[in-house]
């Protein structure tokens, strides 16, 4: 079986996903908030790409109960209900409801995965479910870092180097490619905590300056969450 990487989105949809298993990873912060959203009882989360794809996505579903959710700048949209906190995304907030969701790099990556077979969303609080579908389906697995604007985020690969490790146990015939094995790499090397990479890393920075702290002391959290959101249709919902 293949574990292949690609360190970006924009670097997944030149690869070829067909028969494959998608695993899309954005720890700061969106696959986070939408592990989040599910766990909290959204009905769905629906990722795109603009600010104007959710608003047009919300009045086609015309289902009850639609919120939008998302940022630029790392910030709340104007006129969208909730930025990409996950502390926005409580059972109150969402219990229910389907939530459309833009963001910078994150939601793009399910763009780029739409070719896979099957596309979960993955992040540090939910890797311990990922990993155990994984090992149950036992198939090639291509996993997309969303990155950020085009370029590698540590963040990502070290949470992609912990869901590789997770899945490559000794013994199995297993091949990663370069990315994959840089993952493992870069996981492997650091002996600080997981919220000591994601407060160090670029992003963690940038969040850190905007006020968002405790949104990478949360996402920093490991196997805090159960869930395994899957990609339906264009919907993700709980596996
Ligand atoms: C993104 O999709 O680029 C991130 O989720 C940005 C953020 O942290 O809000």
């Amino acid at each position: 079986m293949n574990v292949d990487l690609s360190a970006t989105w924009q670097e997944a949809s030149r690869v070829t996903l067909r028969g494959r298993i998608a695993v899309v990873i954005d720890v700061l912060r969106a696959t986070s908030t939408i592990v989040t959203a599910i766990q909290s009882g959204a009905r769905e989360v629906i990722p795109v790409e603009t600010p104007e794809d959710a608003r047009l996505a919300a009045q086609e579903t015309g289902a009850d109960g639609v919120v939008l959710g998302g940022e630029r700048g790392g910030l709340k949209i104007e006129g969208f209900d909730f930025g990409n906190s996950p502390y926005e995304y409580t059972p109150h907030s969402v219990g229910g409801k389907t939530v459309v969701m833009t963001t910078t790099n994150g939601t793009r990556a399910f763009a780029a995965a739409r070719e896979a077979d099957i596309t979960f969303a993955a992040a540090l609080l939910n890797i311990g479910s990922v990993a155990n579908v994984l090992l149950h389906e036992g198939r090639d697995v291509a996993v997309i870092c969303a990155g950020t604007e085009g370029r590698v985020s540590l963040d990502d690969l070290y949470c992609a180097g912990a869901l590789i490790e997770r899945i490559v146990t000794p013994g199995c015939d297993w091949v990663l490619n370069d990315g994959a094995r840089l993952a493992v790499h870069w996981y492997g090397s650091n002996t600080g905590t997981s919220f000591d990479v994601l407060a160090s890393c670029a992003h963690g920075r940038r969040l850190a300056e905007l006020g968002f702290h405790r949104d990478v002391e949360y996402c920093s959290g490991v196997d805090t969450v159960t869930v395994v959101p899957v990609l339906k249709g264009r919907s993700l919902v709980s596996r």
